[in-house]
């Protein structure tokens, strides 16, 4: 079943909203991640929190240099959405933790759909996702 989120232009770079399916009552968080688009189920997989209600930040890296010395930096800016409630950390493009871990937040194919196809789409035929200008988006859940 495929689920209109709104306009494309409407959820800049940085961005997310969280839509509610009638199949997924928990609501799908939708995320722009430098002019990607990816949803994730608002479904923690820890203990059930409202992952897409938290927010979207980098994460630290450490390494140990040659020397023994602690490297600690910030990376993968705007590319990680930390749970509410313990703060677990999950990669938005793959719904994966960011540590070593089986948990998987479910994730959803976002199509970003131009105005012209979209009317095809309503009537059931097949669409080519072009360009973000003028388009929308559409979730298959
Ligand atoms: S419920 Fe999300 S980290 Fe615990």
């Amino acid at each position: 079943m495929r689920f209109v989120v709104g306009a494309a232009e409407d959820l800049p770079p940085g961005t997310s909203t969280i839509v509610y399916p009638e199949k997924v009552k928990s609501g799908i968080g939708v995320f722009n991640v430098d002019g990607e688009f990816y949803a994730l189920k608002n479904t923690c997989p820890h203990m059930g929190g409202p992952l897409c209600r938290g927010t979207v930040r980098g994460t630290s890296a450490a390494e140990v240099s040659d020397d023994g010395a602690l490297d600690v930096r910030w990376e993968r800016s705007g590319e990680i959405v930390a749970c509410p409630w313990h703060h677990w950390e999950f990669e938005i493009k793959t719904g994966k933790t960011i540590f070593r871990s089986r948990q998987k937040v479910r994730d959803y194919p976002v199509e970003v759909v131009p105005p012209d196809v979209l009317a095809r789409l309503r009537e059931g035929v097949e669409t080519i996702p072009v360009s973000v200008e003028g388009a929308t988006l559409v979730i298959e859940v």
